[in-house]
């Protein structure tokens, strides 16, 4: 490419947004996995679960019935039926299947809603510690993210009070994750209904993004779709990726008024179109089927949490809140930096990866400084193996 004609290559949105900042540990992981070293692995966010026997079936039998055509671009009625049906049963939500669009991911759901809503100027509130693509989404469509820090002596709670604070004439939108990645957080049963009554009154648009709702280990599972008369400002955004162990199929889907998922869908029609058909039958098996698996899974990630939370209090100098759902834990890490020549909680992260063999993601990654994030979907040999390395390593730093 000659710079002599100076030609301006790039559109200015895909400067607002940068790689995934786990991206540098991903690929330094995978580069000491194919030289055969054994990694305690706590990096990426999904289940060590396989996809349930039904939900494979179902794809299986879609291919071979030939139902391998493009479908209409929201998803079969079949499927926005199986969904908005399903989160029915389980929070008392009324969508109808013109208020669902059924999405090639989770994140797509939550791209489009925000590539439809937010404009340049527009201000999202987004409560720190956040997943890493909220920001980014928020900065394609041109809006400022404006980030709300949570305590972690309130165990990274959000409060209505919090975000009622942060409101300015010109918030368009806020984004509640809950339970969190990367904190496990959960906004109360109570908190959540007052933020959503708020947004209503307000104009302004709640984006649940409910990827980790089956997830709660609270016992209390809420869904802000249920406040019917708040229906009007809120846009549930669902996954069936860790729900039912499919990472891999790219199913999700956003629940909202009619008005913004058509629109939501007129994106998609000029972009990705359909999710896979056969992928959208699956997700039919998933959500319409026995949920006896999510229980199990949720049963085998509560004991998971509680054995590396027992792990990390023979730690010196390790603290960690206890997360309420998700498969995460964000343990805080300042009694670590500035020892043995560790600068940062990135520095941190990479020198357990090279030292220690032991995968975590840095709390840059996710807006706060001095804090690493694991995921505990993993067996629990590797929970206990991963967690002596650490104990181990750390104990070295002094
Ligand atoms: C908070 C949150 N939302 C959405 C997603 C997107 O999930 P997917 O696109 O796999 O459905 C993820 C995945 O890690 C997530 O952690």
């Amino acid at each position: 490419m000659s710079t002599a004609t100076a030609t301006k290559v790039f559109a200015d949105r895909i400067g607002r947004i940068e790689v995934s900042a786990t991206m540098a540990i991903t690929a330094a992981a995978l580069k000491l996995k194919s030289e055969g070293v054994n990694l305690a692995d706590f990096g990426a966010g999904e289940p060590h679960f396989n996809t349930p026997r039904h939900i494979k079936d179902a794809a299986i039998e879609a291919i071979e019935k030939n139902f391998t055509r493009y479908t209409n671009v929201a998803g079969t009625p079949e499927i926005r039926k199986a969904i908005v049906d399903r989160h029915s049963a389980d929070f008392g939500s009324q969508y109808t299947p013109e208020e669902c669009v059924f999405t090639t991911g989770g994140k797509l759901a939550l791209f489009n809603a925000i590539q439809v809503l937010v404009d340049h100027g527009d201000e999202v509130i987004l409560p720190a510690p956040y997943w890493v693509s909220f920001k980014d989404i928020i900065q394609y469509a041109g809006g400022t993210p404006v980030i709300l820090q949570t305590s972690e002596a309130e165990n990274f709670r959000v409060t209505a009070k919090m975000i009622e604070d942060a409101i300015t004439p010109k918030t368009k939108a806020i984004i509640l994750n809950t339970p969190s990645n990367p904190s496990g957080a959960v906004v109360s049963p109570k908190d959540l209904e007052a933020i959503v009554r708020l947004g209503h009154k307000r104009d302004i648009f709640v984006l649940l993004d409910e990827c980790y709702v089956y997830l709660n280990f609270t016992g209390n599972i809420v869904s802000g779709g249920s406040f019917l008369d708040c229906k009007e400002h809120v846009v549930v955004l669902g996954s069936l990726s860790k729900t039912y162990a499919m990472t891999g199929w790219r199913a999700g889907y956003a629940l909202g008024p009619k008005a913004i998922i058509a629109a939501m869908s007129k994106l998609q029609s000029q972009s990705t179109s359909n999710t896979a058909s056969m992928v959208q039958r699956a997700s039919i098996a998933a959500v319409s089927g026995s949920q006896e698996c999510v229980a199990e899974m949720r049963a085998d990630y509560i004991k998971l949490r509680d054995r590396i939370l027992e792990g990390f209090k023979t730690i010196p100098g390790l603290t960690c809140t206890v997360p309420e759902g998700a498969f995460y834990v964000y343990p805080n890490v300042k009694n670590f930096i500035g020892k043995g020549g560790v600068t940062s909680a990135t520095d941190l992260a990479a020198k357990l990866l090279s030292e220690a063999h032991v995968v975590v993601v840095p709390g840059e990654a996710f807006g706060t400084a001095e804090h690493i994030r694991l995921s505990y979907a993993v067996s629990h040999d590797v929970v206990d193996e991963g967690v002596r390395r650490m104990r181990e390593y750390l104990r070295k730093l002094g």
